[in-house]
This record gives structure tokens, sequence and C-alpha cells, in this order.
């Protein structure tokens, strides 16, 4: 996280666009207003330039991306899904439901594809919602039941076998996630790979941002699950024999 105090509003906005509910929290105008310094729109806004900052490069604290996860063991994992990335996408999935309804609305007339993409938008959330509860409700608890007996640390077996985990949920899960990726390229195709026109203001180009950064994200999510977590609950199932 870079945010420097010259730079302007918009330009925080536009490159980080988590940072949009901590300046409406702030009543700090980032869309119209946002060619100001952070600097200048923190006086006007009354809060001290140096807690902004502070709570900028709290928010956008990078995750360590290449986390080797060959020593770790599968709840570790299942929890950093869980804080990371579930919370995540619910707060991403948030934000970009409120960008997306106001962009449509005041700039769908000219960009009638934003009309479309705010539909394609609330179907994908929908379905993203019902995707982690799947996990969160079925999958990591067994998953997590499987390892806990795995490790001797459970008397009963888990809820069903793993034949059955392989061949309904997990089937079910790796299907939704090629299900987001189709609905992650028909969004690409519909936004020109999400590049704002050029007249776009920074709602505008902030919401695009706010795509792509769900987007990165939901790729580094969906191989955890598949590439990572999947075959390491194998390995666990196989050891159990
Ligand atoms: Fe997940
Ligand atoms: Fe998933």
């Amino acid at each position: 996280m870079k945010a420097q105090i010259e730079q302007t509003v918009a330009s925080v906005v536009t490159q980080y666009p988590s940072a949009i509910p901590l300046f409406e929290g702030l009543k700090i105008d980032y869309c119209c207003g946002g060619n100001k310094s952070l600097k200048e729109a923190c006086a006007k806004a009354g809060v001290s330039p140096e807690k902004v900052i502070g709570s900028l490069e709290s928010i956008l604290a990078v995750t360590p991306q290449d986390e080797n996860w060959n020593d770790k063991s599968l709840s570790e994992l299942v929890n950093f899904l869980l804080e990371k990335h579930h919370v995540y996408t619910r707060e991403q999935l948030a934000l970009l439901d409120k960008l997306s309804e106001k962009v449509a609305r005041v700039h769908g007339q000219n960009h009638p594809e934003l009309l479309k993409v705010r539909e394609l938008f609330q179907v994908m959330a929908e379905d993203l919602l019902q995707h982690l509860m799947k996990e969160e409700r079925v999958a990591f608890p067994y998953l997590l039941a499987l390892e806990a007996s795995a490790l001797g640390k459970r008397k009963e077996e888990p809820f069903f076998s793993f034949e059955t985990f392989q061949s309904q949920p997990q089937r079910v899960l790796m299907a939704d996630h090629e299900e987001v990726g189709e609905q992650l390229r028909e969004l690409r195709r519909l936004t020109g790979d999400f590049n704002p026109p050029t007249d776009a203001c920074v709602t505008f180009q902030a919401f695009y941002r706010a795509f792509v950064e769900l987007e990165e994200d939901l790729y580094r999510h969906i191989h955890l699950e598949n590439n990572v977590l999947f075959p390491m609950a194998e390995k666990l199932a196989t050891v159990k024999g």
C-alpha cells in the first residue's frame, strides 16, 4: 500500500476501490470532488490525514500470496480461506453491488452495457454467496472432521465417506468454480476487459477496478480450493485408508 498524502482522492479510489467505504464513512467526497489531494480532502472533512493513511494501510494490507501450503495443515488452510477469501468476497460483493447500482443508474443511458453488467453481476453475486455457504456449511465441516479423524483426534467417522464427498460436494463446488470463471469472462467481454470509457467518472473507474480486484482474488481463492485443499483432503483420506 503506497497511498501518498499528496495523491488525489480520485487516484486513490481508482487504484484501490476498497478504500471507498472508508472515504464514505468519513464523508470524504471521492467522486466529483475527487481531484483534491488526500491532505486537502482530510482537512475539509476535519480528519487527520495520518490517521486516514493508517486506516488505508490496514484496509489494503496485502495478504502474502506465496504462502507455502505444503507444510501446513488442512485446518490452517480452511481458516485462511474463511478469514481471508470468504470475508473479502462478501465485502467486495457488497461494494460492487453499490457501485454497479450507482453507475447503471447514473451512466446507463450513455453506456447501456452497464445495465447488462449490473444484471450479470447480480446473478454472479447470488451464485457466489450460495457457493460460500455450501463450503461453510457442508464441505469445510466435513473436511475438518476428516482431518480430525485421520489425526486420531476424533473417534467417530466423518459424516459420509470420502468417495461421497468427491462425487457430490466436491464435484458441485468445482462446477461452481467453473461457472464463476465463465461469468467473469462474460463480464470482461461486456466491459472491454474492464477498461472504462474515456468519459468515465471516478466512480465508474473505481467500479471496473473493483471487479479486477475481485477477479484476482477469486482466481487465487479457487486455485487454493481446487489445487491445494481438495488434494490435501485426498491425501488424508488415503492415509486413513
Ligand atoms: Fe471458498
Ligand atoms: Fe469455492
